[in-house]
């Protein structure tokens, strides 16, 4: 799939095959994920891989809006250090997460980390070091059911040529 086409077809999805995404397929889309820019090149990123059933439980439960987690057979969870852009840099990657699993085949969700109350209650549940900061929770595994229909505002409603 190229670029253009990963860009305007990914969605949202939040229900999932049970089928297990091999472990080569989830190191490259961390991989894709530091590739994102981050301002000074500081990449304040850390990334947790979880795919034990009973920690994604864990960490759903946790969530207000984020229970499929516990559906989904992977969750990657961003964390980041406290930088000035920290959550710019982690927002770029994260988006990468769900870019790359798109071109896998693979359909994924953005759960809310960062001013979430149940943030700290995650770092301390995944063993990540305080002062670290929870950006985003990311579920993905192969798409159930129908992709969701498009629900963008129009080009012509967003876009403003030369002033707005
Ligand atoms: C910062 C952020 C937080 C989000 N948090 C949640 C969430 O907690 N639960 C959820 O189901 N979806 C969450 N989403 C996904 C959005 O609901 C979804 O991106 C939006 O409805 C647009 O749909 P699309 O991703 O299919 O284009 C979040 C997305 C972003 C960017």
């Amino acid at each position: 799939m190229d670029a253009i086409k990963c860009l305007k077809t990914r969605r949202s999805i939040r229900k999932y095959r049970s089928s297990p995404i091999p472990k080569n397929i989830i190191e490259d889309i961390i991989d894709c994920a530091r590739q994102a820019p981050t301002a000074n090149n500081i990449q304040p990123w850390e990334f947790v891989v979880i795919t034990d059933f009973d920690i994604k439980n864990k960490v759903a439960k946790l969530t207000d809006r984020g229970k499929f987690i516990a559906e989904a057979p992977l969750c990657i969870v961003v964390f980041s250090k406290e930088t000035k852009y920290y959550l710019e840099d982690c927002s770029a990657a994260t988006q990468n997460i769900l870019l790359a699993s798109w071109v896998y085949g693979l359909g994924s969700c953005w759960v809310a980390g960062d001013k979430k109350p149940y943030a700290e209650d995650i770092r301390k549940t995944l063993n990540v070091p305080e002062g670290f900061k929870l950006v985003s929770l990311v579920s993905i595994g192969y798409p159930e059911g129908k992709i969701p229909a498009q629900t963008k505002k129009s080009l012509t409603d967003v876009l403003h040529l030369e002033s707005y």
